[in-house]
């Protein structure tokens, strides 16, 4: 085996661009029976709060045609569990740990990046600027350029030596425009993308599927729009890209190298089979073997024009 799958991001060093999505691998060490953490590019943990959240009410997950619904409401530990029972337990000195953060105004999200960036452990700040199902914040801040804009400088000035990921949502009718507006508030990544929103109802019980009603849609039915989404933001800034949406295969993680992006991050399909991440990213280097590609730097963004 020659390829080179390792990936360069400002201030890290990933030994592959297979990461994994923030929600869909719980905390880290809940998938260690599956596989060996220190094979991934990276693993992005359950979104965090400064304080515990217990999310919305059940139901809160509901299959789609390929993909599903996901209300969950940002439940979670909140930050000083995280930091003091889940960091220590992960290999945080091979595999990079990104922590992934919610909040409901700026001085929230600063207060929870000044807790964060003091950690050792976390090699990244990952701001969620798009989650569909809260009632404070989530979504909207990431529909408006100027908010984002506002929200990553916020998070960035309390950041420290931490580098800060922003996370966009595809509900939006300019995606390039919010991608811009983080890179100038200080962004030194961005994710794309966020589920989609979504809903399903049952026609017997005429209630909606979600007790929350409308929730967000992930899994290889969200891939196309993710790619078309890692495209544009690839094609408009300078700042690196992570693709995320539908992601199942190695093929799809060359995919999203191939349209700019410079790593991945597996999400629904850790769902599919809990080993998946695992399995991607080490069948990535006899993909590139089979393909000619010796390292991502020279396959990434080298689309044809169409
Ligand atoms: C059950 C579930 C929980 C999620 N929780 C979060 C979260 O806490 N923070 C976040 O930024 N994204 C969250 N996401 C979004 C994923 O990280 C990812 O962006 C999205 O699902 C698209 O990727 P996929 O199609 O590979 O799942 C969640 C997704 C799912 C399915």
């Amino acid at each position: 085996m020659s390829a080179d799958t390792s990936v360069r991001l400002p201030g890290m060093h990933a030994k592959n661009p297979v990461m994994t999505a923030s929600g869909t691998f719980g905390y880290g060490m809940e998938f260690a029976p599956y596989g060996d953490l220190r094979g991934l590019g990276g693993i992005v943990v359950k979104g965090l709060s400064l304080l515990p959240r217990t999310g919305n009410p059940m139901p809160r997950i509901a299959e789609t045609p390929c993909g599903m619904l996901n209300a969950i409401g940002l439940q979670n530990c909140g930050v000083e569990v995280f930091l003091r029972d889940k960091l220590p337990r992960l290999p945080f000195t091979e595999t990079p740990i990104v922590a992934n953060l919610y909040a409901c105004d700026a001085d929230e999200f600063a207060e929870l990046a000044g807790v964060l960036s003091a950690a050792e452990g976390v090699a990244a700040l990952e701001v969620n600027i798009s989650c569909p199902n809260v009632k404070a914040g989530g979504i909207a801040f990431g529909q408006d350029p100027a908010m984002a804009g506002k929200l990553t400088e916020a998070v960035k000035k309390r950041a420290g030596d931490k580098p800060v990921w922003v996370k966009l949502s595809p509900n939006v009718t300019d995606i390039v425009g919010v991608a811009r507006a983080a890179v100038l508030g200080g962004a030194d990544v961005l994710t794309c993308i966020n589920t989609l929103t979504g809903m399903a109802v049952d026609i017997r019980s005429r209630r909606p599927r979600l007790a929350n009603v409308i929730g967000g849609l992930s899994g290889p039915a969200i891939k196309p729009v993710a790619l078309r989404c890692v495209w544009q933001v690839c094609q408009a800034v300078s700042a690196p890209v992570i693709g995320v949406g539908g992601i199942s295969s190695a093929e799809d993680v060359l995919e999203f190298i191939l349209v700019g992006a410079h790593a991945v991050q597996i999400g629904t399909a850790n769902f599919m089979r809990p080993d998946m991440a695992f399995r991607i990213a080490e069948r990535l280097p006899a993909l590139m073997d089979e393909l000619g590609i010796k390292n991502l730097d020279a396959y990434r963004g080298t689309l044809a024009a169409g």
